[in-house]
């Protein structure tokens, strides 16, 4: 496994494996990786000739007063995972590399931002987009893999990725959960015991919610009622939403009934423990549904 620091190295690494007709897959991460990191680099490297992952904590994607500063870095440990999951190229980057002096490009993807993530973390999804675009402009992947944990970020990829014609394919991948369905994710290094119990809930609230529609529950308010009865949101739990969404287009269903839409229906939940922001969601495939 190669361990580069520079764009320039990674370009020149991956533009090789191009030449000789490899096929390439591409994780980008920032780093804290975790069993959720590590399956999509398997799964990478069960489609792909090449694997190559990179670890930036990307600034622009986090708002003043979050947790851009204390974001878990664990490089040594990271890149034993790496080499683990069969990683043929890790590119560890720097902020003055993939935000040249002067920067001023910036990727936009509209409607699918608003809702969710888009509302309570203004300019989110406008540094992700604009990260991922570089990125992929670095590493011109033939696939590139992400984490349905992150469904928002999914659909805005896909979007960003077809819209601008990275030729990159986007590959969507299920979530990786604790043994009581909690979404691995590197922020619940922060749970102490007691709020390690608490988010339990949001697992919970899903998937009572999501039985309720494979019951055949289709009112909106309904199914929103189950995801925040469940979730008790109280002193210990601070709720910023629980929706139910088109998974196709992250749409509220124009009449309150959750209808059949092509890719399902979106349960999502954002969630605050102590000072700990955790996301999750599950999709209900329209196959579940009458
Ligand atoms: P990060 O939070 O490090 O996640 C990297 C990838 O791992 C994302 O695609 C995310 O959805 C996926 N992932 C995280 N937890 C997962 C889990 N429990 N199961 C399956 N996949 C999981 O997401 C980002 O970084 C950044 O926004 C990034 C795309 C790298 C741009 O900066």
């Amino acid at each position: 496994m190669r361990v580069v620091r520079t764009s320039a190295e990674a370009s020149l690494r991956a533009d090789r494996w191009r030449a000789a007709g490899l096929s390439t897959g591409f994780v980008p991460t920032m780093g804290a990786l975790h069993e959720g990191h590590s399956k999509l680099l398997r799964v990478a490297r069960g489609e792909c000739d090449r694997v190559s992952a990179s670890i930036f904590v990307n600034p622009t994607q986090f708002a003043a007063g979050e947790d851009l500063a204390k974001y878990p870095r664990t490089e040594e440990k990271d890149l034993e995972i790496c080499a683990r999951a069969g990683v043929d190229l890790v590119f560890i980057a720097e902020a003055s590399d993939i935000y040249p002096a002067g920067f001023q490009t910036w990727v936009t993807v509209e409607a699918l931002t608003r809702p969710l993530c888009g509302r309570s973390r203004p300019g989110h999804f406008r540094g992700v987009a604009t990260v991922v675009a570089a990125l992929l402009s670095i590493v011109r992947p033939h696939r590139a893999y992400f984490g349905l944990k992150d469904y928002q970020q999914v659909k805005v990829i896909e979007r960003m990725a077809g819209d601008l014609h990275f030729g990159t394919e986007i590959r969507a991948v299920g979530t990786v959960r604790e043994p009581d369905g909690l979404a691995l994710s590197s922020r619940n290094a922060y749970l102490d015991p007691a709020a390690r119990k608490v988010v339990s809930r949001i697992h919970r609230a899903l998937s009572a919610a999501r039985d309720a529609v494979i019951r055949g529950e289709t009112r909106v308010s309904e199914i929103e009622g189950i995801l925040a009865r469940e979730l008790r949101p109280g002193s210990d739990l601070e709720m910023e939403y629980a929706d139910v969404l088109s998974a196709a287009t992250l749409e509220e269903f124009s009449d309150g009934i959750a209808r059949r839409s092509p890719d399902g229906i979106l349960l999502a939940i954002a969630a605050r423990v102590g000072g700990t922001r955790l996301i999750d969601n599950m999709v209900v495939p329209p196959e579940f549904r009458e």
